[in-house]
C-alpha cells in the first residue's frame, strides 16, 4: 500500500516528467491553475495531525516562539502551534486557494490574530523572522532551499521536516510517528 510519502513523490515525478497542466494530473495536483502564479514544486498533501503534533513537539515550540511552515496548505500547522502553545506564527503558499483555506481555518480556531498567511513563493519568501521553521516539501525542494535556511535563520531556529531530509545535512533527531519520519536541525 502507497504511504502518503510515495504519494506525494509520485505526484511530483508526474507533474516534473509530463509537464502537464496540474489539472490534468489527478486528484492530488488538482488546483485551480489559472490562480497560481506558477507550477506548484510539491502538491497539496496535508499533514496528519498526530504528526502535526509530534513536529511541534521535536522542535519544542513555545509561547515565545514565532513557527513559520513553508508550503502551508490548509495552515493547520500554524494554526495547531497558535492553539496550543498561543505562538505566532506565518504560513506561505503559492496557491491563493490554500491560503483562503488556511485564513478561514485560523478564524474558525480563533487564533486569527497570531496566524498570518500569504500567497507566495517559498524560494523568495523572507523566512529569517521563523524561530522554528516546519516544512512538508519534497528532497529536491528541500535541498534547492538549504543554503537559504543555513544562511538567513537565525542560530537557535529549529528546523522540522516531514517525511523528507536534507541529504548529506544530518537530521539531530529523526523520530517515526505512524506511517511519517519526522527531522530535525538546530541552526548554529
Ligand atoms: C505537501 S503540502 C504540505 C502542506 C502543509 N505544510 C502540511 O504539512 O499540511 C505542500 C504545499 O506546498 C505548496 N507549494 C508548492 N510549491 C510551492 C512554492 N514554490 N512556494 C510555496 N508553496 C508551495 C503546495 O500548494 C502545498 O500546499
Amino acid at each position: 500500500m502507497k504511504t502518503r510519502r510515495d504519494v506525494l513523490r509520485d505526484s511530483a515525478a508526474l507533474a516534473v516528467s509530463c509537464a502537464l497542466p496540474a489539472a490534468l494530473i489527478g486528484s492530488a495536483l488538482a488546483q485551480p491553475q489559472d490562480e497560481i502564479a506558477r507550477q506548484l514544486d510539491v502538491p497539496y498533501v496535508p499533514t496528519p495531525m498526530t504528526v502535526v503534533d509530534a513536529m511541534l513537539d521535536l522542535a519544542k515550540v513555545t509561547k515565545s516562539d514565532v513557527v513559520y511552515d513553508l508550503g502551508c496548505g490548509d495552515g493547520r500547522i500554524v494554526v495547531r502551534a497558535a492553539t496550543r502553545f498561543g505562538c505566532r506564527g506565518v504560513g506561505v503558499d503559492l496557491n491563493p486557494e490554500r491560503v483562503k483555506e488556511a485564513k478561514a481555518n485560523a478564524i474558525r480556531a480563533n487564533v486569527a490574530e497570531l496566524a498570518r498567511f500569504e500567497v507566495g513563493d517559498v524560494f523568495d519568501f523572507d523566512f529569517s523572522g521563523a524561530t522554528v521553521v516546519t516544512m512538508y516539501l519534497l528532497p529536491s525542494v528541500n535541498l534547492k532551499l538549504r543554503p537559504r535556511l543555513q544562511k538567513e535563520l537565525k542560530p537557535g531556529t529549529r528546523l522540522v521536516s516531514h517525511d523528507f531530509h536534507m541529504d548529506d545535512w544530518k537530521a539531530e533527531t529523526v523520530r517515526d510517528v505512524g506511517r511519517s519520519r519526522i527531522y530535525l536541525w538546530t541552526i548554529r
